[in-house]
């Protein structure tokens, strides 16, 4: 007998973390795996480009919710994702990915209509509930049946909150099937030839997170902080729609352009992403994946946060959390040789995906 599983994409960070199961998943015949692509993301340089680059076929279903508050978002969501399950096709299971809006939102969906829901990437706590991944983190892990967990860390946060141990399952970080699904047309890219960039002569940077892009003081904090090292060392900075729409509204954008050594780009694909990311020398973000493709690849990261939910990446990997005031000691202590080089965690080897569809075969069985 098939089951029907779905797999929600929604935002650029989880398609890179549906991408593994998907074809882990699409030729087994205990299974049919559909995508279910929320919008939330809809541009194509934060969309389509890269469904093609991780070879994903089109979703089979879009629900077409576009942005808006967050509350608009979820709810748009959530009424669209119902009409799938109740009228359309109900899962066997449903697999949410990562921490965003459509991630909790369909959960919750899911879980009203008694369809079983795994959350993979569950169990990471930043500790700070102004972001609103991690209400989104905590409600979805709230409901989930299962909980399949990155880390160590995430394991121990989802029992200090009471969730049992038959719940919970270390299977791995899945964005590191990406990368080797995909290493070979990231080795042949060569990225930063495209940009006039020399390896290992350049830093890679993105910021999106409100609390360093919405307020304008410290937007403006940060940006000068990227003009000063720039001068030390070239930087690419892909700009997410969020951080370009406060640049210019709050009218930064025609200064910062304005620099020979600061380029700036519109959001990029997967691929030349990471073949930018590969050969950088380091690397400067308030991304959570990033975090980990850097530790993963023993690249300098520097976050430009408080606080992270993914403290293995310090602990084992090239992480630190960077002040913006720390930048420059910290781009010179990299430009230095004096950073500290990390391992990969346990279980980051590509093979997440591979454990994961083994769980579901199990799971389907009994
Ligand atoms: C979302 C996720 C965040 C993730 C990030 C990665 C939530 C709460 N946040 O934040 O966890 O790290 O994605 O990118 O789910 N926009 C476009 N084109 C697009 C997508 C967005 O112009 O394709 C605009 C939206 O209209 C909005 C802004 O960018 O004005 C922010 O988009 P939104 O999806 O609300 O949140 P992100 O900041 O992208």
């Amino acid at each position: 007998m098939s089951h029907n599983i779905h797999l929600i994409a929604a935002a650029r960070p989880n398609f890179m973390k549906i991408a593994p199961l998907y074809h882990a998943l699409v030729n087994e015949d205990w299974c049919k795996v559909s995508i279910i692509h929320t919008g939330q993301h809809y541009d194509a340089n934060m969309s389509d480009d890269i469904f093609a680059d991780l070879m994903l076929p089109e979703p089979h279903f879009h629900l077409g919710v576009g942005g808006g508050t967050h509350a608009e978002q979820v709810g748009k969501v959530m009424m669209a994702y119902e009409d799938i399950c109740l009228n359309i096709e109900r899962p066997d299971l449903l697999i949410v990915v990562g921490d965003v809006n459509s991630t909790a939102a369909c959960a919750q969906v899911a879980t009203k209509l008694h369809i079983k829901v795994a959350h993979l990437e569950a169990g990471l706590r930043s500790g700070d509930r102004s972001m609103p991944e991690e209400i989104n983190r905590l409600v979805t892990d709230a409901i989930c049946d299962y909980l399949w967990t990155p880390s160590p860390d995430a394991d121990e946060n989802l029992k200090n909150e009471g969730h049992p141990d038959s719940r919970i399952i270390r299977v791995g970080n899945i964005m590191m099937d990406s990368y080797e699904l995909l290493s070979d047309k990231i080795n042949a890219e060569n990225a930063p030839a495209k940009y006039g960039l020399e390896n290992q002569d350049y830093g890679v940077v993105t910021l999106h997170r409100p609390a360093n892009v919405d307020d304008p003081i410290i937007l403006k904090t940060l940006i000068d902080g990227l003009v000063e090292n720039s001068k030390k060392l070239k930087l690419i900075f892909a700009i997410h729609p969020r951080t370009r729409k406060s640049l210019e509204l709050n009218n930064y954008w025609q200064d910062f352009q304005s620099h020979e050594n600061l380029i700036l780009i519109e959001p990029i694909s997967y691929v030349p992403f990471m073949s930018l990311v590969k050969s950088a020398k380091l690397i400067i973000t308030d991304s959570g994946g990033i975090q980990e493709e850097t530790t993963y690849l023993d690249i300098p990261c520097l976050t430009l946060r408080d606080n992270t939910e993914r403290p293995i990446t310090i602990t084992e990997g090239t992480n630190r959390l960077v002040k913006p005031s720390e930048l420059s000691e910290c781009v010179d202590q990299v430009l230095a040789g004096k950073w500290v080089h990390g391992t990969k965690p346990k279980n980051w080897d590509g093979h997440t995906a591979e454990r994961i569809k083994d769980i579901i075969n199990n799971l389907f069985k009994k």
